[in-house]
């Protein structure tokens, strides 16, 4: 529906759920987590009302002190719109649009398939159950088998990372974050799944990695099985444990009493692709899947479980009715062997995967890397919960440039060792400036400063209280301990590669606000937050090792029809409608891609890009939206194609395997199948 100016009229239908997701989304994903308590329970302020009570009793002089450091990065960020225009505008050259966005907007739209802007072809790469390792049957929905889906492509796919791999080839790495049972076989019951059933669960997850290659003829990018580099990694596949916490008493088992050697990667989020050409990925909500977590009676160990959400009797899975290594009551230290970035090389297709101590352990969205000027590399990453932090890892040794098998060899450690930071952020503005409505404060600006807390280096804590071990495998813990901003669930968290600023997508969190729980800050301004925000932020002098930064938000997400919505100071009327920002790319002029999960003004979910400097900063366009009921993740953007993941499509309500409510890819009467898929223009750049 479009209203008198033109606008379309949001919400375009109530949503399913207060953040737009289907409660199937809901169950499945992250096992309800938005309707538990959001477990930071701690009572750590947000720092800005820190140093405003430090001004008040103290007086200026301390906080000038404090806010001194702010100065030098915020007028870093100042790049505004009008003083650096991108191009056009000066010397009486007519003003052209921004790079990289020469296309019509997408409307908000309930269309049960791929939207994209006139011109753009679209066409599936690899789905659910397509073959991936030599000797896969052909996919039969009525006749699965675990071991037809551990040589198959895997379920409900996230993250997706392209290894080149010669010309117009590359190695495609895709994580499977999660099975949605109800959808996967007719006559399911959650109550009583049989073992064949839950054996295919545990073989959809994980990740694919596929060798893709694009027709040049047709543009398609297409899989092939290829014999020596496509693999499979399951629940069930071998993990070698590293770094600080490796054989830490807190990760043995029956199973392995060494602490060193995992069986199966869990709920595999967000991710990146390291410089050296391997993939990092998320293990998020783990948590889900563990079973009678609320038996536990010992005090510490009960803090530390509920602290990570586990609180529960039966999962929903059931997969503890056939691996005992599923019941905390029976297996107490398995949990703890989730909850990692986990490294995958797909260039050496016979290593073993590693899990990274030294990056902490919580909801891990992803992780990417920088390289800093000193060579160091810089993890940035996101715990994604209500009211959970942000950090990053900073390793001991240096880059090696190059990809001989020693510098390789050199690189794959450097996660192993280093300091690991999570983020305190400060507002510049009185915090009386925020009501929770989303009033921008009248400096024009949601901004502030921020510094990294060190956690632990090595074997070294340095919380109080907390052995280093403790500190890595109890990470949510400590950051609580230090003082860590609790923030409106941090997902991706990328460096721009162009302007080297840092940008995080903050989904939602609904909680904001609400009796007991924190209000709003100047970095998460909205009380009920449904729509999200994206923060970026400048590391001190550029510096991606420095210890503090300044910080900005480049968009308050929401209908821009609305007041409590911002998009870096563009005019509002030009832009489109966005909700729940999630996964964040760059295209080559370092405009910002974001992906949508659930979107709570009824659109479909949909991909966007917007400037982040110049005159544009701020022009959000949509690009394009997935069918029903899907999430658009993972999104790879290359010169001239882009990938992204079609995650649960129709994963609506009342949608079951008996009950298909979308048909996409297939159409006709198929059932509904996750999928990556690219799209393209004929000839042209993307956007150009
Ligand atoms: Fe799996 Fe944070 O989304
Ligand atoms: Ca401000
Ligand atoms: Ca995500």
């Amino acid at each position: 529906m479009t209203t008198t100016d033109g606008r379309i009229s949001l919400p375009l239908l109530p949503p399913d759920h207060p953040l737009g997701r289907s409660s199937i989304t809901c169950e499945y994903r992250c096992g309800n987590a938005c309707s538990h308590e959001a477990p930071n329970t701690s009572d750590n302020a947000y720092f800005g009302d820190v140093v405003r009570s430090i001004v008040s009793r103290r007086g200026m002089l301390k906080a000038g002190a404090v806010l001194a450091v702010a100065g030098a990065g915020v007028a870093g960020l100042a790049g505004s719109a009008a003083a650096h225009p991108d191009h056009g505008g000066h010397g009486g050259r007519p003003p052209r649009g921004p790079k990289g966005l020469d296309f019509t907007a997408v409307a908000p739209n309930r269309e049960d398939r791929i939207v994209t802007p006139e011109g753009y072809h679209n066409s599936v790469v690899i789905r659910w159950g397509d073959p991936v390792l030599p000797g896969a049957p052909a996919f039969d929905f009525d006749n699965q088998t675990a071991a037809a889906q551990a040589k198959q492509f895997g379920f409900n796919n996230d993250f997706c990372g392209l290894v080149p791999f010669g010309h117009d080839r590359w190695l495609m790495v895709s994580n499977h974050e999660y099975t949605t049972e109800s959808a996967m076989f007719k006559g399911f019951s959650q109550a009583n799944p049989t073992e064949e059933q839950v054996k295919i669960g545990w073989a959809a997850h994980g990740l694919s990695v596929v060798v893709v290659e694009r027709d040049r003829r047709s543009g398609k990018l297409l899989p092939k099985v290829d014999r020596r580099y496509n693999r499979r990694i399951t629940v069930t596949s071998e993990f070698e444990v590293d770094g600080p916490a490796a054989g830490s008493a807190f990760l043995r088992t029956t199973a392995d009493p060494s602490g060193r050697k995992v069986f199966g990667t869990l709920n595999n989020c967000a991710g990146g692709v390291t410089p050296w050409g391997t993939i990092l990925s998320g293990e998020e909500n783990f948590n889900q899947y563990f079973a009678n977590a609320g038996s536990v009676t010992d005090p510490v160990a009960k803090t530390r479980l509920t602290r990570y959400g586990l609180a529960g009797a039966a999962s929903t899975r059931k997969w503890e009715n056939f691996d005992p290594r599923f019941d905390v009551a029976k297996e107490p230290n398995e949990v703890n062997r989730f909850g990692w970035i986990v490294e995958v090389d797909p260039l050496e297709p016979g290593s073993k995967p590693v899990k990274h101590t030294a990056l902490g352990r919580f909801k891990h969205e992803g992780a990417t890397i920088q390289i800093a000027r000193n060579g160091k590399v810089v993890a940035y990453l996101g715990d994604d919960e209500r009211f959970d932090y942000v950090y990053k890892y900073v390793s001991k040794e240096r880059y090696r440039p190059g990809d001989s098998p020693s510098a390789r060899a050199h690189n794959k450690k450097l996660l192993s060792d280093g300091t690991l930071y999570v983020a305190q952020f400060t507002g510049d503005s009185p915090a009386t400036e925020f009501d929770g409505t989303g009033k921008l404060p009248t400096d024009g600006e949601f901004d502030g400063t921020g510094k990294w807390i060190a956690l632990a280096s090595g074997n070294k804590s340095f919380v109080d209280g907390f052995t280093a071990e403790e500190v890595y495998v109890f990470t949510r813990l400590a950051a609580d301990k230090v003082g860590a901003t609790k923030m409106d669930r941090p997902e991706d968290v990328q460096p721009n590669p162009v302007n080297g600023r840092v940008y995080a997508a903050l989904t939602n969190n609904t909680d904001r606000g609400k009796p007991g729980k924190e209000g709003p800050t100047e970095i998460n301004p909205r009380n009920g937050n449904k729509h999200g925000h994206v923060l970026e932020w400048e590391e001190s002098r550029g510096d991606h090792t420095a210890l503090t930064f300044s910080w900005k938000l480049l968009l308050v997400c929401g209908d821009p029809a609305t007041a409590d919505t911002y998009f870096g100071g563009y005019d509002k009327t030009q832009v489109s409608p966005i909700s729940c920002p999630d996964n964040v790319a760059f295209d080559r002029h370092g405009n910002l891609w974001i992906s949508t999960d659930g979107n709570a003004l009824g659109s479909n979910d949909g991909l966007f890009v917007v400037p982040v400097s110049g005159r544009y900063r701020g022009y959000l366009k949509q690009f394009l939206t997935v069918p029903l009921g899907a999430e658009t993740c993972g999104p790879v953007i290359e010169d001239d194609f882009i990938l992204v993941s079609v995650q649960h499509p129709g994963e609506l309500d009342g949608a079951s395997a008996d009950n298909p409510l979308t048909h996409w890819p297939d159409g006709g009467t198929a059932q509904p199948r996750p999928a990556v898929a690219a799209i393209w223009k004929s000839g042209c750049r993307i956007g150009e």
